[in-house]
């Protein structure tokens, strides 16, 4: 298995350009599902779970290809198989994906559960509860979700948690449904209003996205599209983190910077300075690092899958921060990590205290998940000496070629077979 390696040390400066966000190819693929003819996307990051994706549409029956150059096509003209196997989905959990639109044009499916995992328990029930609303008949056994339906129709849905991956889910289902179908307190990631927008160029009748309450007319059939998939506004803040905990500066690329205010308005407070671009920032750190607290919330707020990011950073901190995760319960694997290389941080339930002005060490760390892996690659480039971050899988997971750009800025970093 490869590892990385970091030296700490060095000051990040250039330009880097960000891929297509992983969370928004994600659902665009599953919804080439959705019609017989050709979609293609452009943009569509060429990391593991988008390649695991392709793995498991081919398994349907789907004509899937992911080039490197990011464009995919896609081609659901003979779907032979409406399952989802456990061998697959216990790789990915976004997987479940391929519920809503598999409901929605074949009205079986057949998907594992995902089960929990490093993050929380992360439970599928809204999904079901959605689909029954809308006529389905879910049956959990030996560990999948049976649906079945003889036509799914409108229904008022209300959510009374926020879910990204369930409102995908629902609204792709509901795209093919007879009647009107009102999801309530959905989530208004940019992830949605994408998948959204797609839909719309399939032909799907869609409104109030990135809001709290969309609307869906089904319509008879959809038809093929072309698509551009977003940019990653994760791995955006993630080198902007990487800027900031280096004091480097560094300009983001190739991004939106819309979709990321929170994040560039939490890390100017730490002293960033930051200037804006229609679709690119530039982020210079600064000394001292201040800390500041922050909670997650569902977009727009403060994203869970910054976090583990913003941790590392606040191990900098000229004080305390206290870091609070209200989305997944069990979001804080990264900080046993962080303290084997030297950080104070003590976490009590759902919150962390970061004690700051720590001089980290380079130290063997394991990546517990996708997020974890890059706060560890963070911490590793401001730590003495060497860190190692093993089980990278995670990483490549939703990362392209991190450790490539990192080095590019400067970073004394390598991936070692
Ligand atoms: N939840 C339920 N019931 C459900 C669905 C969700 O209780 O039926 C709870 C979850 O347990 C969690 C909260 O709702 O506590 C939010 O979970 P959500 O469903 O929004 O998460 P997700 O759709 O499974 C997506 C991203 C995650 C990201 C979260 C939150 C994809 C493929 N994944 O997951 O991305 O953290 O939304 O923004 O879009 C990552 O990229 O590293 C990642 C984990």
């Amino acid at each position: 298995m490869d590892k990385i390696r970091v030296v700490g040390g060095n000051r990040l400066v250039g330009r880097v350009e960000i891929n297509g966000a992983k969370n928004a190819a994600l659902p665009a693929m599953a919804a080439s599902l959705l019609t017989a003819d050709s979609v293609y996307l452009e943009n569509v990051p060429y990391v593991r779970d988008t390649l695991t994706t392709q793995d498991l549409l081919r398994e349907m029956g789907v004509e899937a290809e992911i080039l490197e150059d990011g464009s995919a096509t896609l081609k659901a003209s003979d779907v032979a198989s409406q399952e989802a196997p456990y061998e697959l989905v216990k790789t990915m959990r976004a997987a479940i994906l391929v519920l809503g639109p598999l409901m929605g044009r074949f009205k079986k499916a057949s998907v594992s559960l995902p089960g929990g995992c490093a993050i929380g328990a992360r439970p599928i029930n809204l999904h079901i509860m959605g689909l029954e609303r809308m006529g389905a008949k879910c049956d959990v056994t030996h560990g999948y979700v049976d649906a079945a339906t003889s036509g799914l129709h409108g229904s008022y849905i209300m959510m009374d948690t926020v879910t990204v991956t369930g409102t995908e889910n629902l609204m792709m289902a509901a795209t093919l449904a007879e009647g009107e179908t009102v999801l309530d307190n959905a989530a208004c990631e940019p992830e949605i209003t994408d998948l959204a927008s797609m839909l719309r160029d399939m032909g799907a009748q869609i409104e109030g996205d990135g809001t709290r309450t969309i609307r869906i007319r089904g319509v008879k059939k959809l038809h093929g599209c072309r698509h551009r998939i977003i940019p990653d506004r994760i791995e955006a803040g993630t080198f902007a983190v990487a800027s900031a905990i280096t004091r480097g500066d560094v300009e983001v690329s190739n991004c939106n910077p819309r979709h990321l205010t929170a994040v560039l308005a939490q890390l100017s407070q730490t002293g960033a300075q930051i200037s804006i671009g229609p679709d690119s920032f530039r982020i210079k750190g600064r000394d001292p690092i201040s800390s500041k607290n922050v909670t997650t919330y569902p977009y727009p707020a403060f994203p869970t899958d910054m976090q583990a990011q913003y941790m590392a950073l606040m191990t900098q901190g000229n004080d305390s921060a206290l870091i609070t995760e209200t989305v997944f319960e069990n979001r804080f694997m990264h900080a046993l990590e962080l303290i084997r290389m030297g950080a104070d941080i003590t976490v009590e339930g759902r919150q962390a205290m970061v004690k700051g002005r720590k001089i980290l060490t380079g130290a063997r760390v394991q990546a517990s998940d996708l997020r974890a892996s890059a706060s560890l690659i963070l911490a590793g480039l401001v730590a003495e000496g060497e860190t190692w971050i093993d089980r990278i899988y995670h990483l490549d997971r939703g990362y392209y070629r991190i450790e490539e750009k990192l080095a590019q800025l400067g970073a004394q970093i390598e991936r070692v077979p």
